[in-house]
This record gives C-alpha cells, structure tokens and sequence, in this order.
C-alpha cells in the first residue's frame, strides 16, 4: 500500500498501518528526495535537508539537522520587566531558591514553558508578542532534599511545605503565562525584548473571569467568591491555540495534581459529589499547596477545583484585561486549543483531553468571527456547540453534538442546563457514545482543506483485546477500537480526520490512522506525539513527549502530509536530556518555528543532576524557550 492510500470504507487500519517492517521498508525504498516533496510556492526546506534524518541523540544538548538552527530566547527565571530581578542559576543550583520571595518569581520567565503563540506587531514576523504557558514545577530539580515529586510518596512534598510553607506562593507564582516582546536583531537571531508595555505575567493567583454558560452556576461558588464568577489564578497550561482576532487560548490540563484530601468529598453535597466523579481528585495533591493555601483542600473548599480545568482566552494586546475561563468548551484535562475557520466564517476549536481512555472535542462558535471589528470578537466563545468525536469503524465518523436538551443529555439523566453539561462534559461525552481514545493531545486542523491531524501520544492500559472493567470510576471496555487499535500502545499514533466538505464546521468526517510511532516509522523511529503543526506546504511538525524507540532524547520531526512522501518522517532536532519539546508554532512568515524546552533534567533532581542545559557545569537546567530556525532557500547546510 502507498503512502497516498488512505483507509476507506473496510480497510483494517491497524493491518494498513502497522504492516511489517520490511514490507514498509521496501515501500519506502526509492523515495524522492525530502526536499522535491516539500517544495511550494511558500516554502522551501534546503536541499541540505535531504542528506537524511538526524539520527536520535542522548546527548545534554540540542542537536538540530543539517541547515537547520536555533537560539535561545528566554529561560526560566529571566526578568520579564526591566525593574526585575533575574535569577542565578549558580546560586540556585547551591540551594539558594528558598530564600526567593514569590514577588520576584511573577515578574520573571515562569518555569515549564509549554504553548507558545506569536501575535505580530503592526503585521511583523520578526518583532511581536509571545504568549508562553508554564505548565507546572520540578521541585525536585530546584529544592533541596527532594526526589521526583510527581512519583513520589506525597508525604514527601506535604512535609518539605510544612517546614518551607513560603515555597507555595513562590511555586504559584512560576505557574500561570508570560507575556512579552520577541524580536530578530540586526544579525537575524531572536531575542526577548525587556520591559516592554505588554510585559505580563499572569500566574496561579492572577484574577480571571469565568464566562458562559457555566458563569455563576452553584457549583463555581466558593466562601472566597459567592457568585461563581471569578477565580484567582490559572494551572497546568499545557498547550494552547491562538483566535484570528488575536487572542490568546491557553488550555488547563492536570488541575487534579494541585488539590489534596479529595476523600473529604464523601462528606459533600450529591451534586459536588457528581461533578467530581470523571475528573476525580486526588487524596493528596502532587505539590502539597493544600497543606498550606485552603483553597487547594477539597474538605474545606469542596468546589475550587470545578473552577479549573478550562479553556481561557486571554488578550495579549492588553495587558490589564482579566484572562477569562471560556465553560462553553467544556471542563476536562484540555491538552489544547487549536483554531481554523469554517466554511461559513464562523471559528472551530479543536481540543484534546489529556486522560486514558478520554475523547477529542470540538466547538464551533454560534455566530461567524467578525473579520475587523476586534471588539464583536470579545465574548464569541460564550456561545456555539460543544462536540465530542465518535470514530467508527467503516472509517467515518461523527462529531456528536453536547447540547442539553438532545438525546440522552436530559434533566432526567441530570443535565438540567447546558451549564450541567459544560461541566460534566466527560460524563456528558460517555452517554453519546465517543471513542476513547489513547490520550489525545494536541491537533492540527487545517481550515483550508478540512484536514486535521490528532495526535494521541501513548497508553499504557489499553488491553490487547476487548477488556470491560473499571477505571478511574467508570465502566469501559479497555480493548483496542479501530482509532486506537494497538493495545499497549506504547509510543502512541496520529489520526488524519478529513472534516466532510473540506469544512471544519461539518458535523461528520471520514478519517484514517497517519503515523505510528514505534519502531516503524521510517526513516526516523519516534514516540510520544505531543504537540503540532503544519506549515503552508502540508509539512506536519511534531514534538515529542515521552518514551522514545532507542531510548532517545525526545525532539522535533516533520512529515509531508501529500505527495510522493507522504508519511516519512524526519527528525530535525534533538532536546537536552530529561526534557520535552513543546510549543510548536510558525511565525506568520513560516521561518521560525518556536518550541519549548520544558523539563529538561527531569528524572534527576538538585543533587544528582542529569541535565545542566542551557547555562552548563555548576548552574540547575533551564527549561527554554527557542527559535529553530528552518533552511531557507538557497541555504546550503
Ligand atoms: Fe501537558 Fe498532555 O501534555
Ligand atoms: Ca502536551
Ligand atoms: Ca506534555
């Protein structure tokens, strides 16, 4: 089969896709050169990027192909105003962090930068705003005394918080979003511009507004704020998305790992009780906030995690408007946020939710995005439907229509309000029927064509075959489906959706399994999608979160999505040790692509480091934000 078959009606995808090695190898033999394939009018990667895939690398470095390179933009603790304190990383690395008031940390480059977006300044592709999430903290590489917190016995952080109570503001305040000025120097190499009117940080204490049709609702009201319409700070910004009028979307992922003594939840409420059941909370949280900060205890505040776990919109171009948490698109543990236009001018939201055995969704506005009045724009993801996918076997399949009132989604099933389904939207999802999927993270839709690219980065739970059981409080079958048929699947896969009509607004879709990492994908094995994008010429780039084939660094790869080499991927860059790369985004021109180096050293900690990337012998790694820059034309590598 070639590379340009896609899986019709009857087709087994998993026999299709995952065909022996050798089969595949001789298919792939006789290949055109990577860079005849991605030639168009827009774009040409140099000829040097056909001299073959960069192999895998364990080395504490970034490694980039031939042609390619990169810089540095930003590390964590850099000041982000120009009266700011910057952080010493020699000084850290001694044990010094503690002494840091969290007053210093919001005004410097947060830790774990994950998303990033660029919104040009009066239209350029060298100098505008970024918008960065810092999707969570290693304690471990910066506190004394401390192994990986994430899977140690939590008694371990609830202790260090009890001693070091001063270390829950200053972790809040490395969460959250930077906002600054990127520019290229005279010599064409990115660098952050200090200080400038957009500088922001916007952390887990920052004030947001919650909208929709969850605004108000009992369930987001707390002794702190009585009418459920605001709510300090925004946690574990995974990926994000960015709307054609310029604002940012920053999606909430693992809020659970914040908020401790979920057993307490026994003693309230049915409905608190219910709007917990497929999101459930921890019995202690990962970071051992709640021992310190009440709101993180779910005894004493039952309903603050409910008020996490959204997508938010934020506007870059000011800096004083409230960040604001969009219910309509549901609550779950959102990957990202991925935009393209339908048809008819309204906006698509596309958006993955992070679990084992969890759905995609997508959100299509009600009205169509006004093309120059910003300010109609403001309030457009209060209102439009919420979906959720179903992928069926003939390879068709449906986005199924979350609204109250519709089928099963009835007050008799407990779903009284759109605002009951928003928030439950898991739930909601189980009793239409969605695919669940391998962890769905983030995605790439292409508005122009109505394609879109899904990736679902690995489960380790799904069973060989047709499994029922329970898991996390809820009866599934645990068995391979035919849009995640590998069980385990250890280095996960990428689905291509095909929206009917080409329209992103379309209701139904056919679709076929794209890639399959592991140790078939040729030239370059890779593991662990994560995060997205395609560029103008049909290129998918993808970054990698996870358990690599080989035992390798995770990194950078792209694949042509037509023409004769459809589906090779190649590998263009290679992390530091310990890290994931994420971000993932163009500037408009197409020439940088900006990635996050986020966790490099994890799986080490402050005493036995096995990253000191960027700054090198004697300083704690970084996690960074990059520029690669991509070949131009003409470049010779
Ligand atoms: Fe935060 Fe799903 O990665
Ligand atoms: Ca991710
Ligand atoms: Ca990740």
């Amino acid at each position: 089969m070639g590379h340009d078959d896609r899986f019709g009606p009857g087709a087994d995808p998993l026999a299709s896709l995952l065909g022996s090695k050798s089969s595949r190898r001789s298919l792939l033999k006789g290949g055109i050169g990577l860079a005849a394939a991605l030639m168009s009018p827009g774009r040409l990667l140099a000829s040097s990027a056909v001299a073959g895939p960069l192999p895998g690398s364990t080395a504490d470095r970034i490694v980039v192909a031939d042609g390619y390179g990169y810089d540095v933009i930003i590390r964590w603790g850099d000041a982000l105003f120009s009266d700011a304190e910057a952080l010493d990383a020699a000084a850290v690395a001694r044990g010094s962090l503690l002494a840091m008031a969290a007053a210093i940390a919001e005004r410097q480059f947060g830790y774990n930068n994950d998303a990033v977006h660029f919104f040009p300044l009066e239209g350029s592709s060298s100098r505008g705003i970024v918008c960065v999430n810092h999707e969570y903290t290693n304690e471990e590489l910066f506190l004394r005394g401390l192994v990986r917190i994430e899977t140690a016995d939590p008694r371990q952080m609830a202790d260090y918080v009890r001693r070091h109570p001063g270390v829950v503001p200053l972790t809040q305040a490395m969460h959250g979003i930077s906002v600054f000025v990127i520019e290229r120097d005279p010599r064409g190499r990115w660098k952050h511009v200090v200080g400038t009117p957009y500088a922001r940080r916007i952390t887990g204490s920052s004030p947001c507004e919650i909208s929709g049709p969850a605004r108000g609702h009992p369930l987001l009201r707390t002794a702190a704020d009585r009418s459920g319409t605001r709510v300090l700070g925004t946690l574990n910004n995974c990926a994000g998305g960015q709307t054609p009028w310029g604002t940012y979307l920053t999606a909430e992922e693992n809020v659970d790992y914040y908020f401790g003594n979920g057993a307490a939840l026994a003693r309230a409420d049915a409905s608190v009780r219910q709007a917990h059941r497929r999101l459930p909370p921890r019995s202690a949280s990962i970071h051992g906030w709640e021992h310190v900060d009440a709101r993180f205890d779910l005894g004493r505040e039952p309903t603050e995690l409910l008020r996490f776990g959204w997508i938010v919109e934020i506007d870059p171009y000011d800096p004083t408007a409230r960040p604001k948490k969009r219910t309509a698109l549901g609550r779950c543990k959102h990957e990202g946020a991925a935009t393209a236009m339908t048809r008819d001018g309204r906006l698509a939201v596309y958006t993955g939710d992070d679990d084992r055995f969890e759905y995609l969704y997508k959100f299509v506005t009600a009205e169509r995005v006004h093309p120059t009045d910003r300010a109609a724009n403001r309030d457009l993801l209060d209102r439009g439907v919420l979906y959720v996918t179903r992928f069926d076997s003939d390879g068709s399949g449906r986005w199924l229509p979350l609204v109250q009132g519709q089928g099963p989604l009835i007050a008799a099933n407990g779903f009284a309000t759109q605002a009951d389904v928003v928030l439950r939207a898991r739930e909601a999802a189980d009793l239409l029927g969605a695919t669940p999927m391998d962890r769905p993270e983030d995605v790439a839709p292409d508005a122009a064509t109505g394609r879109v690219y899904v990736a679902l980065t690995n489960n380790k739970d799904r069973a060989a075959a047709a499994t029922r059981g329970e898991y996390n409080g809820r009866e599934l079958d645990f068995g391979p489906n035919a849009a995640n048929p590998r069980g385990p699947n250890p280095y996960g896969h990428v689905i291509e959706i095909e929206e009917a009509g080409g329209d992103c607004g379309a209701e139904t879709f056919s679709w076929g399994l794209f890639l399959a990492g592991g140790e078939s994908a040729a030239p370059s094995p890779f593991g662990s999608p994560d995060n997205l994008a395609l560029d103008r010429a049909g290129n998918l780039w993808i970054v990698t979160d996870g358990a690599q084939p080989g035992g390798f660094n995770n990194g950078c790869y792209v694949v042509p999505t037509r023409g004769p080499e459809r589906g090779r991927i190649r590998q263009v860059m290679s992390a530091p040790r310990g890290a994931e790369v994420c971000g993932c985004s163009f500037t408009p021109d197409g020439s940088t692509l900006l990635l996050s180096i986020q966790h490099p050293g994890e799986g080490g900690s402050l005493a036995a480091p096995t990253s000191q990337w960027p700054d090198g012998r004697g300083r704690v790694p970084r996690p960074s934000l990059i520029a690669l820059e991509l070949p131009q034309p003409g470049d010779r590598g």
